[in-house]
C-alpha cells in the first residue's frame, strides 16, 4: 500500500516493497498456469521455458523475496509481539518449505523426463501443486499477514523497506533486472504458445 498524504508526500507502507513483488510473482504463476493447460492439452512446450519459471520460483521468489520476508518482515513482527513458532509467521514458514520442496520435486520430475524414463506427468502435477500453494499463500499475506504488519510496524516503514533491498543487493547483486527481463521473457513465450 503507498499512500498520498496531501502535503507530506508519498507515505510507504511496512509491506510496501513485499507486495509490488508480489504482483510480480503473481504474472508468473499465472503464466505457469497457462503452461500447465497446455501441458495437459499435450502441446509440445519447449523445456526451456519449464526450467526459466522453476528459475524464476527459486531465485526471485524463494531466495529474493521469502529471504526479505524471512530476514526482515518476520524478525520485525516478532519483535513487535507476534510468536514466531505458532500462528501467521510460522504458518507462512511452513509455506515456504512446501514451496522449496515442490520445486524440488519439479526439477526431479523434469530430469525423469529429459532421461526418459517418464511422462511430463509428474512435472504438471507439481506446477499445479505450486500454483495452488503459492495463489493461496500470497493471498494470505496481501489480505491478512500484510495489513496486520502496516499497522503494527508502521513507524518503522522506512527502515524495512530498506532492509527488504538489502536483501534484495546481497541475493541478487546485479541480477535483478536480469528477472524482471525474464518474466516478460516467459510471459511472451507461453501467450506465444496459446
Ligand atoms: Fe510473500
Amino acid at each position: 500500500m503507498n499512500i498520498k498524504i496531501s502535503g507530506i508526500g508519498w507515505y510507504m507502507s511496512a509491506t510496501y516493497e513485499l507486495r509490488r513483488d508480489h504482483e510480480v510473482i503473481m504474472q508468473v504463476l499465472n503464466a505457469m498456469d497457462t503452461l500447465r493447460m497446455l501441458l495437459r492439452q499435450g502441446k509440445d512446450v519447449p523445456l526451456e521455458v519449464i526450467y526459466d519459471t522453476i528459475d524464476f520460483a527459486k531465485n526471485f521468489t524463494d531466495r529474493c523475496h521469502h529471504g526479505k520476508e524471512e530476514d526482515v518482515l518476520f524478525p520485525a513482527l516478532n519483535a513487535a509481539g507476534m510468536p514466531k513458532d505458532e500462528g501467521p509467521i510460522a504458518v507462512m514458514l511452513r509455506e515456504h518449505r512446501q514451496g522449496r520442496e515442490i520445486l524440488a520435486k519439479i526439477e526431479d520430475a523434469l530430469t525423469r523426463h529429459k532421461q526418459g524414463s517418464s511422462s511430463l506427468d509428474g512435472v504438471i502435477a507439481g506446477i499445479e501443486e505450486y500454483i495452488m500453494l503459492m495463489q493461496h499463500h500470497i493471498f494470505k499475506e496481501n489480505n491478512i499477514l500484510f495489513n496486520i504488519a502496516d499497522m503494527l510496524l508502521s513507524s518503522k516503514s522506512n527502515e524495512l523497506n530498506k532492509g527488504y533491498e538489502r536483501v534484495e543487493h546481497e541475493v541478487m547483486h546485479d541480477k535483478h533486472g536480469h528477472y524482471k527481463e525474464m518474466v516478460e521473457s516467459i510471459v511472451e513465450r507461453i501467450d506465444a504458445m496459446k
